[in-house]
């Protein structure tokens, strides 16, 4: 005979919730708090669902998203003759798909600060158009033969990117695209390295093709066109006395403000560049020979980092931008920068003028005490509210001039 009594059931009951709460522990030991379900990947083929997100100026996550797309690209160019025409179709038109699903969920911001992939999307929107029309008409209404088109101003290609894109896309002879592509990969993920040394014979003596070709997914989609380069200089350069002067354009590098150069110096005027190595020159005699730019004759110099290699008295302005003057240390400002910029003096005609505009890198405190060094005199500042450099210092461009040359001045009658 069992007897229910009050007290025996209280037993029962706490009893039994010491076992649950034992077993809850047990759980919660074995599989962590709260395990959230396992996500899948995306699939690289569907167009990932719009995502309804606070927009972030952030591009990192885009960037590396397109970063593997671009590395599937070098793949498939790589395996390109081993594929079958139906397989290029459908490899392409993942990546284009792919690209899309991210560009369409970024914010118009990262768009613009993503406009280097214009290029290698605009390869494969090409070679898609190109292989089947139909499966072209198929993707997202963003894409056509000419790349992508919902990225605003920055994703338009000017005439100069144009020329340049069918250099380093299309040009076998200039560089092979599938390593154009992988360049780009290395840069975009900051590995600096392996572009140093995948330009093989060129490795030790001049690595500047493969400094062309890094500029060109660097500097030339992101910075400042040469007309903007340009527009700042004449903050400083009087636009009138430009007509018909010897221009010469410091670490001319893509060659991006040659255009606004000869509009400023019209066609009686000459242009000079100056670069490093047989890579610039190499890329800008290519240029150059192009119809739809209209540059006019360019000298090519080649300077050294402590020697322009400009003839004595031989320009009435010099300009650069992105070579940074006055900064390094104390022994390269002695050994480089002050050579450089006396060679500089003594290829500057008497009152010819000398602008730098480095983001504000170094600051204008020291761009002063190194000019004074060589004795070349400021002859404006001028200031910009924004700057790219950390920390942030006062962005500028700065003119100096070669003081004109002294008139024999009365004879001086205390000597005598
Ligand atoms: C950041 S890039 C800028 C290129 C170009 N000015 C532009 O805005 O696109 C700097 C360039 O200056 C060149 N450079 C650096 N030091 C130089 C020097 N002492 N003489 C000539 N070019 C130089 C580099 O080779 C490189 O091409």
């Amino acid at each position: 005979m069992t007897v229910d009594s009050p007290g025996r059931r209280l037993r029962w009951s706490l009893l039994l919730i010491l076992l649950l709460i034992l077993g809850l522990m047990i759980r919660l030991v074995l599989t962590g708090p709260d395990e959230q379900p396992p996500t899948r990947p995306p699939s690289p083929a569907a167009p990932s669902p719009k995502v309804e997100r606070q927009a972030s100026d952030d591009p990192s996550a885009e960037m590396n998203a397109l970063v593997e797309v671009l590395e599937g690209f070098i793949a498939y160019l790589q395996s390109h003759p081993h594929l079958s025409r139906a397989e290029r179709v459908d490899s392409l038109a993942r990546s284009l798909n792919r690209s899309d699903a991210i560009l369409e969920a970024a914010s118009q911001a990262t768009r613009s600060s993503l406009a280097i992939f214009k290029f290698p999307l605009r390869r494969m929107a090409e070679e898609l158009s190109e292989l089947d029309a139909e499966a072209m008409q198929t993707l997202s209404k963003h894409f056509n033969e000419r790349g992508y088109q919902g990225g605003g101003e920055s994703w338009t290609f000017d005439p100069l990117e144009e020329v340049l894109y069918r250099t380093v896309f299309h040009d076998q002879d200039y560089i092979e695209p599938a390593l154009a592509m992988q360049i780009m990969a290395w840069e975009v993920k900051g590995e600096k390295e392996p572009i140093w040394s995948a330009l093989g014979p060129e490795r030790d003596e001049d690595r500047t093709k493969a400094d062309t070709i890094r500029q060109f997914f660097t500097g030339y989609a992101s910075t400042r066109s040469g007309h903007v380069q340009m527009t700042r200089a004449l903050h400083v350069l009087d636009p009138e006395t430009l007509n018909g002067c010897v221009w010469a354009e410091l670490g001319y590098g893509t060659g991006k403000i040659f255009e606004a150069v000869r509009e400023a110096v019209g066609p009686q005027g000459s242009i000079v560049g100056v670069e490093l190595g047989s890579g610039y020159e190499a890329l800008i005699e290519r240029l150059s020979r192009h119809p739809s730019l209209n540059w006019g004759p360019i000298t090519l110099v080649r300077g050294s980092e402590d020697d322009c290699g400009l003839p004595a008295e031989s320009v009435d302005i010099v300009h650069e931008t992105g070579i940074h003057v006055g900064m390094g240390s104390p022994e390269t400002l002695e050994t480089r920068t002050i050579p450089w910029l006396r060679s500089i003096k003594r290829a500057m005609r008497p009152g010819a003028i000398m602008v730098l505009d480095d983001f504000g890198a170094p600051s204008i405190d020291r761009v002063r005490l190194v000019m004074a060094r060589v004795g070349l005199e400021e002859v404006r500042v001028e200031f910009f509210p924004t700057t790219r450099t950390n920390p942030p210092q006062p962005d500028f461009v700065a003119a100096f001039r070669k003081p004109a040359a002294k008139r024999p001045g009365p004879p001086d009658l205390k000597a005598r």
